[in-house]
């Protein structure tokens, strides 16, 4: 076998490296199933407890029958956590702090943690941005349910229903994903049995880079720029003649549209104050998507999860530098399931390289 480091078989798309019952993503024909069922029967109908009962299930012997409740505990739980955001901390950016208080919770692998771990960038991201603020955190409360926690420990007032109802719509569309980047991490880390804290702060780490989870604060930033539907044509391809690529499109396996970003737009609707902003953004799509099958054509490149996760969670109030900690608040539950998943059948995972730099001289 020939490879080199720009073959183009290094990015490992034909590579099988697990057999998962979590999540099947058919890049054909744009369709995503998580433990049996299909995203467009969960996304709107499922609330993110009963999604983590799923993916859990038949992973964790001591998985608590009440998971809300078990969860509502685990938050109040790593909230004293928070003591430690000091100002070295918040100097840094949203999700390097998030996983920085991560880093504190104890490494384990039993239901309890995992737990606390599903928590954790729920919590801690909250309480970043109210203190980034100069806000006082805001204690969870154990008896919501916990997307409507999420947004009252943001925002220090509760929800209304709707907006819980978008944010659990939220947290189920991007909760697994096959053996994405970062939960491809999670499996790797889990596999040297280091622990499911281990595992997530692989996850989150690899999540960060604009590539996977942290492309939507920059579609913000673009459809800022952007400002009016008029002037979406010259700036997208500005962007493209400097070399940029428009984030929130292209995906590594749809090679059709994304069900996901659907599922999300459906979500932004529902909020039906952000009309304005949804047709705005609706025309900027339209324009990349044409620039993009004019430019690479024989490229498949539609609309992927993080174009309307970025108006999904700028209807919702988060600021667009939290976006890829709202990410890690529903991937932590494909994470957490995967790492189990791989610690109950996987060996430790140790690819092979082929060497292609110099030989010493005495061995050529
Ligand atoms: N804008 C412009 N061109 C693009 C884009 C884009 N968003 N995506 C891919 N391309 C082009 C590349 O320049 C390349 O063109 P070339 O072959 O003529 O050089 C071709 O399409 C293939 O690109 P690859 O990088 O090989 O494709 P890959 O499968 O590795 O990329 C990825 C997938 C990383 C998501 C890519 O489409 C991208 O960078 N998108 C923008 C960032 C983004 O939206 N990330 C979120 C992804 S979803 C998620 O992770 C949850």
């Amino acid at each position: 076998m020939t490879t080199s480091l720009t073959d183009g078989t290094d990015g490992l798309e034909t590579i099988v490296a697990a057999r998962t019952v979590l999540s099947e993503v058919d890049g054909a024909a744009g369709r995503l199933i998580i433990r049996g069922r299909s995203l467009d029967e969960l996304a709107g109908r499922t609330r993110f407890e009963d999604l983590v009962g799923l993916l859990f299930d038949g992973f964790y012997d001591d998985l608590p029958d009440d998971i809300p409740a078990a969860l509502g505990e685990a938050r109040a739980e790593v909230f004293a956590e928070v003591a430690a955001l000091d100002t070295g901390l918040l100097d840094r950016t949203p999700v390097e702090a998030v996983r920085a208080l991560m880093a504190r919770l104890a490494d384990g692998d039993d239901a309890a943690t995992a737990l606390r771990l599903l928590a954790a960038p729920a919590v801690f991201t909250a309480a970043v941005v109210r203190a980034q603020a100069g806000e006082a955190p805001v204690a969870p409360d154990p008896a919501l349910r916990h997307a409507a926690d999420i947004l009252r420990m943001l925002r220090g007032a509760p929800a209304s229903d709707a907006e819980a109802d978008a944010l659990d719509t939220y947290l189920v569309t991007v909760s697994d994903h096959g053996l994405n980047a970062s939960t491809f991490a999670a499996r790797v880390v889990a596999s040297t049995r280091a622990g499911l804290g281990s595992a997530a702060l692989a996850g989150i780490s690899a999540l960060k880079g604009p590539l996977h989870g942290g492309a939507p604060g920059p579609v913000i930033d673009m459809l800022d720029e952007i400002g009016d539907p008029a002037n979406a044509r010259a700036w997208i391809e500005a962007a493209l003649d400097r070399g940029d690529r428009l984030m929130g499109f292209g995906h590594r396996v749809y090679k059709v549209r994304d069900p996901r970003a659907d599922a999300l737009k459906q979500a932004v609707r529902w909020l039906d104050a952000r009309q304005g902003r949804l047709e705005f953004a609706e025309a900027v799509e339209a324009a990349a998507l044409a620039i993009l099958r004019e430019r690479k054509p024989k490229r498949s490149l539609e609309t992927n999860v993080e174009f309307y996760t970025a108006l999904l969670l700028e209807a919702l109030a988060f600021p667009p530098s939290t976006f890829t900690c709202v990410f890690a608040m529903g991937r932590v539950a494909g994470w957490l399931a995967h790492a189990r998943e791989q610690l109950a059948g996987g060996r430790l995972i140790r690819p092979a390289s082929l060497y292609i730099g110099p030989v010493p001289r005495q061995a050529a």
